[in-house]
């Protein structure tokens, strides 16, 4: 992955990140729960069998620390002759580590991902306060975004 901070690396999500961060970092996004060992495995181990749909990433500082993570979830279609869409989720950058532009490469990434896997678009819902970083990133708005809590 280009232009990434000195010492800093980018990969697919492993089972042993439990250990790395990756829960701290989701948490800047939203709440996380409290997710025992046993509960993430079964979680990680049921996407990872289904590894052409969900696609994980994380950026590791020099430490090998977990400052960041996205996902795409890729959907399949009967529209747009079998057509796949990619759906990127759940962004973050530890609050410590943003504005080094690893968001950007992030979704640069999981652009990469969804384009080569054969997705014609991908899309994502975010706030208003995070337009200006997926304009950035390519993205512009298209539609509206609706949701149903139970
Ligand atoms: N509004 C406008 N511009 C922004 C914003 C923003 N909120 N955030 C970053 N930018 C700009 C940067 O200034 C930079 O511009 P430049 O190229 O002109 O210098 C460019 O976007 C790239 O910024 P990065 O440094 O890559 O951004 P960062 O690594 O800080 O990551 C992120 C941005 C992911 C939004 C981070 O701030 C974060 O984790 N926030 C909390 C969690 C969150 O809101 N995640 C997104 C939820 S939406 C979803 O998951 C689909």
């Amino acid at each position: 992955l280009k232009a990434l901070p000195e010492g800093y690396s980018c990969r697919p999500l492993r089972r042993s990140d439990y250990h790395a961060g990756f829960l701290d970092v989701l948490s800047v996004l939203t709440v996380v729960g409290k997710i025992s060992e046993e509960a993430w495995n079964e979680r990680y181990d049921w996407m990872s069998k289904r590894n052409d749909e969900y696609f994980l990433l994380c950026i590791l500082d020099a430490n090998q620390k977990i400052v960041g993570t996205g996902a795409v979830f890729v959907e399949r279609k009967f529209i747009h002759s079998l057509g796949l869409v990619g759906h990127i989720e759940d962004i973050a950058v530890a609050k410590d580590q943003q504005g080094k532009k690893l968001g950007l490469r992030i979704i640069q990434a999981l652009d990469y991902v969804a384009e080569h896997v054969g997705c014609y678009k991908t899309i994502l819902d975010c706030s208003e306060a995070n337009e200006g970083f997926y304009v950035k990133c390519g993205f512009k708005r298209a539609g509206l975004e609706m949701a149903h809590y139970y």
